[in-house]
């Protein structure tokens, strides 16, 4: 791949490292796993476990090995169909509404299939091809997507657990830590003309270049995401029933799923509960609001006086922050209360995935990956308790439709100047 769009600072050991570092670790998050767990699909915007274990190993497949390797065998070339997500240049899929339907292949051959492309592939970055820059340049993107889907993974597995009446844990039930929220504050930004989006040597998607220079007015930011407590508050001020806060689709949506309090929570003897990947647990007041669409996120900010970042507010004004956080790589599962920018939750902004000026996806297929997805969502910004760290940057942006709940979904508000 040729693509200016697509570029590494990776050695070719490095990115053999980086490829067994990422499938180690998806092969350790399905660990606490039974094969019925990993065959569950709730809804059609998620996928069953092992859909993605199948589905992040063909992709290092269809784009590195068949196009490159000239005799690879696939253990079943009929798997490409059943694991090309979205890409419509290569080749018909499987519906996306029926991933549960696959009871075949099962976790054990998928199992197979993983080992048979990582020795493949390992091999290959151990050979000395003309083009091997160019291919480990697609396994660190192979990698990165594979990180993408780690994420997925565990909010899809929520998201299925969440239909049983025994309420399962993916990980022990581990009471959240006691810190109390800082209070509320707002940082002001001067603004002017700024830079946003990524430049540098290293790994980072399509969308998220070229830098370039945008306007930003003055404005305020909040030191930290909205917590439950306020979330509350805005409940007990009626704020699901207030129209007038609301966008018209916000509401439509609102009442066609009924929606009272985000995602997974109950109320039990007067107390707030929430479903987590540790089980049933009170909800925690002091940690960030997660499970909220951009509809309600919107409507909340409205309510406090306050609107949504856009995301260039986002980049510039935490571009120094270095990026430490509660990520997957620490295991809590949940977000938990602080200071944080980074980790927790995702965070809605007020801009609409675009194009940057003077976008440009690679050629062929993997120009699919997220150009065509850039209508009708909203970006979002920090990463969250699901992300691993090492696919975070500054400038990373990911993107869903308003309605959206599943993910860690929370916000963070913010004022103009
Ligand atoms: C960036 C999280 C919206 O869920 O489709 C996975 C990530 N892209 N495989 C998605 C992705 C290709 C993407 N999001
Ligand atoms: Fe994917």
């Amino acid at each position: 791949m040729s693509d200016a769009a697509l570029h590494s600072d990776l050695s070719v050991g490095e990115t053999a490292a980086l490829f067994a570092d990422v499938r180690g670790r998806t092969a350790k998050l399905v660990e606490p796993l039974n094969p019925e767990d990993m065959v569950l699909q709730s809804m059609t915007d998620a996928s069953p476990v092992k859909w993605h274990l199948a589905h992040t190993t063909w992709f290092f497949e269809e784009f590195i090995l068949r196009p490159r390797v000239a005799n690879y065998a696939s253990p079943d070339d009929r798997f490409a169909f059943l694991f090309n997500s979205y890409y419509v240049q290569a080749g018909p899929r499987h519906a996306r509404d029926k991933r549960g339907m696959i009871s075949r292949p099962t976790v054990a051959d998928v199992a197979a299939y993983r080992a048979h492309v990582e020795d493949a592939i390992a091999t290959l970055l151990v050979s000395n091809r003309e083009d091997l820059d160019e291919i480990a340049t697609l396994v660190e993107l192979g990698c990165h997507h594979e990180m993408q889907h780690q994420e997925l993974l565990v909010t899809d597995l929520l998201h299925a657990l969440s239909y049983n009446s025994l309420m399962p844990a993916y990980r022990d039930p581990e009471p959240m830590p006691v810190t109390a929220a800082p209070d509320l504050a707002f940082n002001r930004h001067d603004g002017g003309l700024v830079e946003i989006g990524y430049s540098g040597d290293g790994f980072a998607y399509d969308c998220e270049q070229p830098r370039h220079k945008t306007y930003v007015a003055p404005f305020q930011m909040a030191n930290r995401p909205v917590t439950n407590r306020e979330w509350i508050a805005f409940m007990d001020d009626g704020g699901y029933g207030n129209d007038p806060l609301w966008l018209m689709d916000g509401i439509a949506r609102a009442r066609a799923e009924d929606w009272q309090h985000p995602l997974y929570w109950w109320q039990q003897d007067g107390e707030w509960w929430t479903f987590t990947l540790r089980g049933a647990q009170p909800v925690n007041l002091d940690a960030p609001v997660v499970h909220v669409s951009y509809y309600e996120a919107e409507a909340f900010a409205r309510w406090a006086g306050a609107r949504l970042p856009t995301e260039a507010e986002w980049e510039t004004a935490h571009a120094a922050t270095p990026i430490e956080g509660n990520f997957l790589d620490n295991a809590n599962l949940r977000p938990l209360p602080g200071t944080g920018v980074w980790g927790d939750v995702w965070e809605w902004t007020g801009s609409a995935f675009l194009p940057y000026p003077g976008f440009q996806p690679p050629q062929g297929a993997i120009g699919e990956y997220n150009g065509k997805f850039m209508v009708n969502q909203f970006v979002l910004r920090g990463g969250s308790c699901a992300t691993p760290k090492a696919q975070m940057r500054h400038s990373y942006r990911t993107f869903f439709y308003p309605h959206q709940r599943w993910q860690m979904l929370g916000l963070r508000l913010a004022k103009d100047g």
